[in-house]
């Protein structure tokens, strides 16, 4: 078996880039925090300034920058400002959490195996935007999201983890994307904790979770009461 992609004496640094409200990137500090991980999120980055989960950040005492996107003649130059102000931080993993541009070749290859995403799919089912749309125009009875390790082609790469939940007769795009996102909020934590304690490797190509029965996470109804079922 090959060795844990991470594993050292000092604990395992998290660098995360957020393009928006960053509620992923919220619950991984909060596990972090309360569930006392050999770990830290060392920056939170975002390619815009408006973004308000920034904010959040620097008030749990999280340091944070902004490299804007606009700022930069092409994506070769704007990727490497990037890594420029991520490695500062000298991360051992790089999350991306509603992080909303297309990486470069050069950047993914530059992190590899250490590079992970959340994905609002199944995949390799919906990859790209507009996930729940697909979901519902496809008529499929389950939906959920993927974290994966980052390859160059986008949202495809070695799966660590999904969740799963139904699709509901009704369902709207914005009440599918919410069910998903709480599921969200279930798997990338556990998987943070997962690659703190060093037990994600990677073997011919195929994710391998020590100690961990199952990489699956299911969706669980609200309680609902007898009166409702009547
Ligand atoms: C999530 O649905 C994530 O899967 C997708 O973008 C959304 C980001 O939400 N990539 P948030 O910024 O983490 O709240």
């Amino acid at each position: 078996m090959k060795a844990p992609l991470f594993s050292s004496a000092r604990r395992c640094r998290f660098v995360i880039l957020i393009s928006g409200r960053g509620s992923n990137m919220q619950s991984i500090v909060r596990a972090c925090r309360e569930q006392g991980w050999p770990a830290e999120v060392a920056a939170v980055i975002s390619n815009r300034e408006d973004a308000s989960g920034l904010q959040w950040a620097a008030s749990q005492g999280i340091p944070t920058r902004v490299v804007p996107h606009r700022d930069y003649a092409d994506r070769v130059a704007f990727d490497a400002a990037l890594a420029r102000e991520i490695d500062a931080f000298e991360p051992d993993f790089v999350l991306l959490a509603g992080f909303m541009r297309i990486l470069t070749e050069d950047f993914v290859r530059h992190y590899a195996d250490r590079l992970i995403n959340i994905h609002p799919s199944l995949l390799p089912l919906f990859p790209g935007l507009g996930t729940h749309r697909q979901a519902l125009e496809a008529g499929v009875a389950v939906h959920g999201c993927t974290v994966h390790f980052v390859t160059p082609v986008l949202d495809h790469g070695p799966i660590i983890a999904q969740g799963v939940v139904p699709v509901m007769p009704g369902d709207t795009e914005d009440a599918l994307a919410e069910r998903v996102l709480g599921i969200e909020h279930v798997v990338y934590p556990t998987v943070a904790s997962w690659l703190a304690h060093g037990k994600v490797s990677l073997e011919a190509g195929k994710v391998v979770v020590r100690d961990v029965a199952d990489r699956a996470f299911l969706w669980s109804a609200p309680a609902v009461s007898l009166e409702k079922c009547a």
